[in-house]
């Protein structure tokens, strides 16, 4: 199967030298997409900025902004049976860049912020997506409500949820523990190094994308 996954924080940015951005190390993403690479998959890893190495095998598509990230999913999910959202994309981004450093001026400073696209929404919407569809979900409180309402509202057949409150688990750790929250039930994977969580996620998702995936020679 030919599987899209999206990894790592985006940045945005403020002035020539300074950005917004989140803690995301793309470690989880990247796990999903050697799991699905050793595995014999097709894979286009769509990844910001991070430290990581880029895994063999895999298509690999650098992305900088949430923008940029829209347009690449744009242009790659309709080749895909299967997308998994797993990078952490800014909300909100600079109305304007500023052209020049920001200089101190007085004791406090406002940026005005507009929301960026929201890519996992858009699959369905503004891609016509088909596909089987995977989002994750970084909640630090009401886990599986909050997931469950992402779920239904950006046409989701499974978000993998976690909780980064917690310093253990979650952005830039090594390891993770996440809720798998679909249409009827949830189901928690216990606690396991991304690695391990990766190839256990490829394997329940390739499962379940199978029954409707008729246009591959690979599965
Ligand atoms: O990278 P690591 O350090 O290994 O950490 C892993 C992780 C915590 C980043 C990862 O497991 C994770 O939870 N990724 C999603 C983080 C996130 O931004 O979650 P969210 O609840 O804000 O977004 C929900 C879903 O919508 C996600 O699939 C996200 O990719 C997607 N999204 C969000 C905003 C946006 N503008 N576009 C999107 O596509």
């Amino acid at each position: 199967m030919t599987i899209l996954i999206t990894a790592g924080p985006t940045r945005e940015a403020i002035d020539p030298v300074r950005y917004l951005s989140n803690r995301s190390s793309g470690k989880m993403g990247y796990a999903l997409a050697e799991a699905a690479a050793e595995r014999g998959h097709r894979v286009i890893l769509i990844s910001g900025p991070t430290m990581l190495a880029v895994p063999d095998g895999i298509d690999y598509v650098p992305v900088e902004t949430a923008d940029d990230m829209y347009r690449a999913v744009g242009k790659w999910i309709g080749d895909c049976e299967i997308a998994i959202f797993a990078a952490a994309v800014a909300d909100y981004r600079m109305a304007e860049v500023a052209g020049q450093k920001i200089k101190k001026k007085g004791e406090t400073l406002t940026l005005e912020l507009v929301r960026t696209p929201d890519i996992l929404a858009s699959a369905r919407k503004d891609f016509s997506y088909q596909g089987l569809l995977v989002g994750f979900a970084a909640e630090t409180e009401n886990l599986e409500n909050n997931a469950r309402g992402k779920l239904e509202r950006k046409g989701c057949d499974l978000v993998v949820a976690n909780d980064v409150s917690r310093r253990d688990i979650g952005f830039n750790s090594s390891e993770n523990e996440v809720l798998l929250v679909f249409p009827d039930r949830s189901e928690l994977l216990p606690m396991a190094s991304k690695e391990h969580l990766g190839h256990v996620l490829v394997e329940r998702i390739v499962a379940m994308a199978k029954p409707s995936c008729s246009s591959c020679s690979s599965c």
